[in-house]
């Protein structure tokens, strides 16, 4: 019933096709953390030939938001349960949204957690590359100096044209968070960018779109046991560890966290037994993303159980 609204991104060959997905073209409007969904369901509803996309990472707002938007019939919101930084550079072509809005998001004051926070050079890139030309970036948040170490980001780049205003008392976004802090007597931070010149990223999962796998001769049992908590370290951007290893009669999987320059994942790869040979490849309960530390982990474990 709610199946329509969760598009399973992983699923698909990057980038993907929105119009097709929405089953009609648009204009492109994308939230990054839409928490409870107030900010996305009221923006869809005001904009009708809009087409919506809003990128969580929590469950519980993933359902949440999908049985409002049965509720109410709606057709023109889609919701991806991912890293909305990731989501945002692989799953978009370049000059293709018009605005990105990011509401009252997680600040991560401390130094140690300084990667987890949305802003970065990266993330201005990436919104220079897939706004269209005059498209927007909204971010409204109650931390000033978030809101500034953004706003100076932005400005660096020479893409957009920055403007910040700050609103006491009153609502912007109308979103839970919002109501929170307004309701502990905090200020509201409002910053609008508008582009103004293009950059180009690099995108890693656009590339070989084939599904990793290896056929094998012989797998010798000992070798994919001592797997177990292996740390595969290629280089500062690329690191895989098998987390455990089942076993089964003629099959073992294997519970595997990767991270791709601070992108994690956690999958499993099945190496199965088929007739006289083996198979090395990604389990299909659990399907990543295609990166290339995920790919990599599966050559990888192939050559080293190799008998
Ligand atoms: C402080 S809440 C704000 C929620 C909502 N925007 C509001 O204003 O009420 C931040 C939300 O961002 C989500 N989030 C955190 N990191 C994220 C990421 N990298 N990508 C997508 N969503 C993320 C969290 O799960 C949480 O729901």
């Amino acid at each position: 019933m709610f199946a329509k609204y969760h598009v399973k991104a992983q699923e698909f060959d990057p980038p993907l096709d929105w119009e097709g997905l929405f089953g009609r073209s648009g204009p492109l409007v994308v939230e990054l953390g839409f928490g409870s969904g107030e900010f996305l369901i009221q923006n869809a509803i005001e904009h009708p030939s809009t087409n919506f996309v809003g990128f969580e990472t929590s469950l519980t707002c993933m359902v949440k938001l999908q049985k409002s938007l049965s509720r109410l019939g709606m057709n023109n919101v889609r919701a991806v349960l991912s890293d909305g930084k990731f989501g945002l550079k692989e799953l978009f072509r370049d000059k293709t949204v018009d605005a990105v809005y990011v509401n009252f998001p997680c600040p991560w004051p401390k130094e140690a957690h300084r990667n987890r926070r949305l802003y970065s050079k990266t993330f201005v890139d990436t919104l220079a590359s897939v706004l269209k030309d005059q498209g927007s970036f909204h971010l409204t948040t109650d931390v000033q100096w978030y809101l500034k170490d953004t706003a100076s980001l932005l400005i660096e780049s020479e893409c957009f044209s920055v403007k910040m205003s700050e609103a006491l008392n009153k609502n912007v976004v109308s979103t839970r968070y919002e109501k929170k802090w307004l309701s502990r007597g905090k200020v509201i931070y409002t910053l609008m960018a508008v582009k103004i010149k293009s950059a180009s990223i690099k995108r890693i999962t656009w590339e070989d779109k084939e599904m990793p796998h290896v056929h094998l001769k012989n797998v010798c049992e000992d070798k994919v046991k001592a797997l177990r908590d292996k740390v595969f370290h290629e280089d500062q951007e690329s690191v895989f560890v098998v987390k455990n290893v089942y076993s089964n009669v003629d099959e073992f999987l294997l519970r595997v966290i990767s991270s791709d320059n601070g992108f994690q994942q956690c999958y499993f790869v099945l190496i199965q037994k088929r007739g006289k040979s083996y198979i090395v490849k990604i389990d299909p309960s659990t399907i990543p993303y295609r990166t290339p530390t995920v790919k990599k982990s599966v050559f990888k474990i192939a050559e080293v159980i190799q008998s």
